[in-house]
């Protein structure tokens, strides 16, 4: 059965998962963009930026995991981009990646305004979701085909399915930099998860929570 799983989403030490004032200029909100910089040193990163080389170790080995064996993948519309409201305001609008995102795989962008999916290339595609969580998990669970299903953020997506207890897994890179305002991800209680795992490298303190199964 497929799982739903949280991965690589960064949290600031005071919890925030984006800075405040998201737009075009700061995609993260203002700051947020220091939340990923720990990615970049990894040799999955220079990989995927066809750049040789890239260290090896805990941080390296979060970011395979982060893609392994994930069919689908769920975004809110924050994520997807800086547009708000009608999507008229700029059609040409088809995320931030790129023609060529690093998904590879089908996207399910929760959002009330519909809109025709988009295809990209290297296998991506785009699909706008207006019925709710739990028809882009049916959706994506589907297109998945047995793999499992990410939900890659943002903070209100992710807070969804937590509420719900959709959530099988997290991975939560916490990152030690205080961006003192934006979106928080655990300031309500999630009962029903515990920490089974923690590692720190240099730069980085990872944390897994896991659903109880009772
Ligand atoms: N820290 C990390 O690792 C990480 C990872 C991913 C993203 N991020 C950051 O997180 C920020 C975005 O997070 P966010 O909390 O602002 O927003 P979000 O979860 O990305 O998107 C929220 C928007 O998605 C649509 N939406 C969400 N749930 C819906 C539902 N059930 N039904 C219909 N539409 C729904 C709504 O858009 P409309 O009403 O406008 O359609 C809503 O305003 C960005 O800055 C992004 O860069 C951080």
């Amino acid at each position: 059965m497929s799982k739903l799983r949280v991965q690589r989403f960064c949290l600031s030490l005071d919890g925030y998962g984006a800075g405040a004032g998201q737009s075009r200029q700061d995609p993260v909100g203002v700051g947020g963009e220091r939340l990923h910089e720990w990615m970049f040193p990894t040799r999955t990163w220079h990989r995927m930026t066809g750049e040789e080389g890239g260290a090896t170790g805990v941080d390296d080995q979060f970011l395979v995991e982060a893609t392994d064996g994930i069919g689908a993948t769920i975004m809110g519309r924050n994520m997807f981009g800086p547009v708000r409201g009608p999507w008229s305001s700029d059609p040409s609008w088809s995320g931030w990646w790129g023609p060529n995102p690093p998904y590879h795989h089908p996207v399910f962008v929760l959002t009330h305004e519909p809109r025709e999916s988009i295809p990209m290339e290297g296998g991506t595609v785009f699909h706008f979701v207006t019925d709710g969580i739990e028809s882009a998990l049916e959706q994506a669970v589907k297109a998945a085909g047995g793999q499992d299903v990410a939900v890659a953020g943002g903070v209100s997506t992710v807070k969804q399915y937590l509420r719900a207890g959709l959530v099988d897994s997290l991975h939560l890179p916490i990152v030690p930099v205080l961006l003192g305002r934006g979106e928080r991800l655990l300031d309500e209680p999630f009962p029903g998860y515990e920490c089974t795992y923690f590692a720190s490298s240099d730069t980085v303190t990872h944390v897994r929570l896991e659903r109880v199964r009772s």
